[in-house]
């Protein structure tokens, strides 16, 4: 099963709109030039329609970093789905630093995830499990839990949309901004023994080979062909360095192979 490589630049509470110009402008004509990869920036939302309109007509796609579920609503200080997808094709759910600090839970990442799906965004899906629950052997119990209960309810959506409908991040907590990443072949393992099984046992074993499945957590330009190297790997959430638009791109053409 072919997976089209995936790389999303998630910049987090960084870059004003005079910034976010400044970034994108420096990474056009780098990231255009590699065809193979499906690339995406997702700045604040303060700089998305500022970015929708130098993105127009090249095959960067842009991404919000959250949304709401509802439609519209008295929700003071809330986004919604029809306003995300005016300006994006991608929106990233439940990312832990919205776990950690916003309180969002796998219920409200389920609805998240239906209400992109059902405005025609592709949600970036986020799971992974802190460092306590690391090392108290839990890996596996919380990322089947956050991959099938913020997945639940969507598999006849998922079977007419396909596949390439939704993306889904590892991301081990403790490995986001520490430097100290995972090794490639422990986020390997992670992906083929509990992601892909969850969405099997979800959508059946052809759409389960079918979704891309990114690797997130202190990727850089020298880390990022050790992950893309892995099969089950097939592509990256990057933060700080996707800041930083020489590296950024070089992640991007290490994930072009
Ligand atoms: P860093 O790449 O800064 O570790 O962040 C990863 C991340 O959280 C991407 O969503």
């Amino acid at each position: 099963m072919m997976r089209k490589p995936f790389v999303a630049g998630n910049w987090k509470m960084y870059k004003t709109v005079a910034e976010a110009r400044h970034l994108i402008s420096e990474l056009v004509p780098g990231l255009q030039a590699i065809d193979a990869v499906e690339k995406v920036l997702c700045p604040p939302f303060t700089a998305l329609l500022a970015a929708a309109a130098l993105l127009e007509g090249t095959d960067i796609g842009l991404g919000a970093q959250n949304m709401h579920w509802e439609l519209s609503g008295a929700y003071t200080g809330e986004i919604s789905p029809v306003m995300i997808a005016e300006l994006c094709r991608y929106v990233i759910i439940g990312h832990s630093e919205r776990r950690t600090y916003f309180g969002e839970t796998d219920d409200t990442v389920n609805r998240k995830v239906q209400a992109a799906l059902a405005q025609g965004l592709t949600p970036i899906v986020c799971v992974g499990e802190t460092l306590e629950e690391n090392e108290a052997g839990q890996t596996a119990d919380v990322v089947a839990r956050q991959v099938r209960l913020g997945l639940s309810g969507l598999s006849g959506v998922i079977e007419q949309a396909g596949a390439g409908a939704f993306v889904v991040a590892y991301e081990p907590v403790w490995a986001i901004g520490t430097g100290r990443p995972s090794t490639a072949q422990g986020a390997a393992k992670v992906v083929r023994e509990i992601i892909r099984p969850v969405l099997a046992e979800l959508f059946g074993d052809m759409t389960a080979q079918g979704v891309r499945v990114l690797y997130g957590g202190s990727v850089n330009a020298k880390n990022a062909a050790e992950f893309f190297a892995e099969a089950e790997i097939d592509g990256a959430l990057v933060g700080g360095a996707s800041l930083k638009a020489a590296e950024f791109i070089q992640i991007v053409q290490a994930a072009a192979g």
